[in-house]
């Protein structure tokens, strides 16, 4: 049987892109930031990872989204007059986020901003950007700090670029 604690994982990891400790301070900026724009505010965090308030799924293979956005999960609260954040892992072909900001803006929200903690401006399909982003990357496929490929990798405290053999040998 495959072993996937960490040491294991680490091996698959061709560069670490962004160590544990600068996402941690970038976190905590990030964290301040918001904070102060929205200061006496009540704002509603939606999180759309898949185990969260909402969760979304795009058609396509496990590398890239096809666009076609299923809900999977819709929020149980209403965000009509509320200041919503939708955090974001990772911005790619911007596809997912600009159907969900569609999607929630006719609901009325008094202000809605995305945050993502990772961008990958190259890969821009549509015209979006992030309000608030943690890391502009280059365009490679990365995990770690959240994100997977096909479940593993989630769990690895920093960002790092998957090894291309991981994916090619499939
Ligand atoms: P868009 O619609 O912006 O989709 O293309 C963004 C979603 O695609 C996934 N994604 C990645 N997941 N490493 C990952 O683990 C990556 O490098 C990566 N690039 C895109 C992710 O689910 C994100 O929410
Ligand atoms: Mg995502």
């Amino acid at each position: 049987m495959k072993n996937w604690g960490t040491e294991f994982m680490n091996k698959d990891i061709a560069e670490v892109l962004i160590t544990e400790e600068q996402i941690r301070q970038r976190v905590k900026e990030l964290g301040e930031q918001i904070s102060r724009e929205y200061a006496g505010k009540e704002v509603v965090l939606l999180c759309h990872l898949k185990m969260d308030f909402m969760s979304i799924s795009s058609y396509g293979d496990a590398q890239k989204t096809s666009g076609i956005v299923r809900i999977n999960k819709d929020m149980d609260s209403s965000i009509t007059g509320k200041h919503v954040i939708i955090a974001e892992d990772i911005m790619d072909s911007g596809l997912t986020l600009s159907y969900l900001t569609r999607l929630l803006s006719e609901r009325q929200p008094a202000s809605l901003r995305v945050c993502a903690l990772l961008d990958k401006p190259e890969r821009r399909e549509c015209e979006i950007t992030p309000d608030y982003c943690g890391f502009t990357i280059p365009n490679k496929f990365v995990v770690g700090y959240g994100l997977d490929y096909k479940g593993y990798y989630r769990n690895l405290p920093y960002v790092g670029v998957l090894d291309p053999k991981v994916y090619e040998q499939q």
